[in-house]
């Protein structure tokens, strides 16, 4: 049994926008202040459509139940998977809010998403307040990345040392007919 084709379009969507929007954000601390000024409300603008994503695909997730794991997997390792699937969608949903506090309390220049929508507008600045939001932002963020190493590993373990469905769930052009 595989994932059905909307749970995995937007599996692969979101990975992709992901790991650019994380490799985006860590470029943008090389920056100048000038050309921050010009990157972050792209940042904002795809990390809030990012958030939207991640809403609506948990939502779908609710409706639309995923396959149940291969008798395979012993108890404690469906647990686990689990919990790191409860881990991915708090990541997904905490790494653009905590960014959006940090966006609102800003203190280099006003960050407008969508080119229309005042930000910096959102709370009042202050140096430790904008602060603990970067700290924040960017330690979800990793914490987010490094999950994603290790479920990559996970599905690579499955792939070639289990040799069970897992992989082809979420990619069905694995599955070899029968
Ligand atoms: C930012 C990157 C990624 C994120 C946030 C992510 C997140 C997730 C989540 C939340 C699920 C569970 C789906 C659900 O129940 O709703 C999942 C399943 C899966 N992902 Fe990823 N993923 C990412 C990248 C990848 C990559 C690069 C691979 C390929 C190696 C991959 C392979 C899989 C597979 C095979 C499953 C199905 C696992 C199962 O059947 O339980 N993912 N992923
Ligand atoms: C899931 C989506 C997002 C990812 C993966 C992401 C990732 C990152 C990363 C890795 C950094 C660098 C942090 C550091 O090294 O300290 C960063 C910086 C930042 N992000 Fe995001 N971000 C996302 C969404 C957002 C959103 C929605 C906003 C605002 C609405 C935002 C605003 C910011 C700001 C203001 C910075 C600091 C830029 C600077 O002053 O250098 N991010 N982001």
């Amino acid at each position: 049994m595989t994932y059905d084709p909307v749970a995995c379009l937007l599996h692969w969507l979101m990975a992709v926008l992901l790991i650019v929007m994380f490799l985006f954000g860590m470029q943008m601390e090389e920056l100048t202040l000038a050309e921050r000024r010009e990157a972050l409300p792209m940042h904002a603008s795809m990390g809030l459509l990012l958030l939207l994503l991640a809403g609506f695909r948990a939502l779908w997730r609710r409706r639309h139940l995923p396959p149940p794991y291969p008798d395979s997997m012993s108890q404690s390792q469906q647990k686990w998977a689990k919990g790191l699937v409860h881990a991915f969608y708090l990541l997904m949903i905490l790494v653009p809010i905590v960014g959006l506090l940090h966006a609102a309390s800003y203190m280099d220049f006003e960050i407008h998403a969508f080119g229309v929508w005042n930000l910096t507008a959102l709370l009042p600045s202050g140096k430790t307040f904008t602060g603990v939001f970067h700290v924040l932002h960017g330690t979800c963020a990793w914490l987010l990345i490094i999950l994603v190493i290790g479920h990559v590993g996970a599905t690579l373990k499955h792939a070639f040392m289990d040799k069970d469905e897992i992989p082809a769930r979420m990619l069905p052009v694995l599955k070899r007919p029968r």
